[in-house]
């Protein structure tokens, strides 16, 4: 019971310095990154996320229902491949946590390659 109202009052304390900082989090709706997105949110930070398609509900549902999302998540569009497109997003920012990774599937039946 004590500890739980110390871990409260550890996040009130968090929320408290986080309050209008704003971190950025590459490939925003990947494994990793959308627990970062969702942990900063948490904590109160304002998020840039960035998706390659942010017109693509499959890869922001999740994103955009996490608990703050809606006051605090701004997503935009940026892909790795084109230089500068990562811009818009971290300007302004704190930090940047860099989860974006393009992933190159070539194994077609992983059963016959391992
Ligand atoms: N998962 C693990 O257990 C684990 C463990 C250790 C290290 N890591 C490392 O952590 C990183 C993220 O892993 P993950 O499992 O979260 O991968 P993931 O779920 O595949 O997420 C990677 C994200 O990168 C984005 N992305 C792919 N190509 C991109 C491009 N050309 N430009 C911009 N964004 C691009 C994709 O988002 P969009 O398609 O929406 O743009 C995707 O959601 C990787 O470097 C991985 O090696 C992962």
């Amino acid at each position: 019971m004590a500890e739980k109202q110390q871990e409260g009052s550890n996040v009130e304390e968090g929320s408290s310095r986080a309050a209008g900082k704003v971190v950025c989090v590459t490939g925003a709706s990947g494994y990793i990154a959308s627990w970062i997105v969702k942990l900063l949110l948490d904590r109160g930070y304002t998020v840039h996320g960035t998706v390659r398609d942010t017109a693509d509900p499959d890869k922001t549902w999740h994103l955009r229902a996490l608990d703050g999302a809606n006051d605090r998540l701004q997503l935009f569009n940026a892909n790795l491949l084109e230089e500068g497109s990562f811009d818009a997003a971290i300007d302004g920012c704190e930090c940047v946590f860099h989860a974006a990774s393009p992933v190159f599937f070539t194994i077609k039946d992983p059963k016959v390659n391992y």
